[in-house]
């Protein structure tokens, strides 16, 4: 059971990238971290996170489907997820391909199971954004916000 979970779904390899950048991130604070594809999460694993970060290429503006499957089905543990940190982090192909309304689809749903989302002054405001795979500037902005998140993680208790 690990403090941070890092969920992603990733068809091509860019957001996979990406979550293995906040992985960093979390681990570089000293709390302890795990990244797993969609597929391969059970809903419980929700319940035993107290921070949950999730990835998705950005598909026609939005999440991709195996994405917003999953948090469909996490309304199982809806009002349990309370106070919990939650983060967002998308791969598209274009710059204005809806990186930014992915990110906030996907904001949505954590804020509505009532998480906790720190936003970002510097760099992407929602959540970290690859244009294709990402890049070094990419990877250090995602590093970043593993490390925000654990650090809130830590200050949270
Ligand atoms: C079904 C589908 C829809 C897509 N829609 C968009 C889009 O709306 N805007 C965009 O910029 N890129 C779009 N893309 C491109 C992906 O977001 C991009 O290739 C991304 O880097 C893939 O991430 P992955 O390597 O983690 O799978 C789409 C790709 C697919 C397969």
């Amino acid at each position: 059971m690990a403090d941070v979970l890092v969920i992603y779904f990733s068809k091509t390899g860019n957001t996979e990238k990406m979550a293995h950048s906040v992985a960093e991130g979390v681990k570089g604070e000293g709390v302890s971290i795990e990244v797993k594809k969609v597929a391969d999460v059970s809903l419980d694993e929700l319940l035993d996170a107290k921070g949950i970060i999730i990835g998705s290429p950005t598909y026609f503006g939005t999440m991709a489907a195996e994405i917003k499957s999953f948090l469909d089905e996490s309304v199982a543990h809806f009002g349990k997820l309370t106070g919990k940190v939650g983060a967002c982090f998308s791969s598209s192909a274009l710059i204005g391909g809806g990186n930014e309304t992915t990110l906030l689809s996907i904001l949505q749903a954590l804020l509505i199971h009532g998480m906790i989302v720190q936003g970002e002054t510097a760099g992407g405001h929602y959540g970290p954004v690859a244009i294709g795979a990402p890049d070094q500037k990419c990877s250090e902005e995602c590093k970043k916000m593993g490390q925000k998140v654990a650090q809130l993680v830590k200050k949270l208790g």
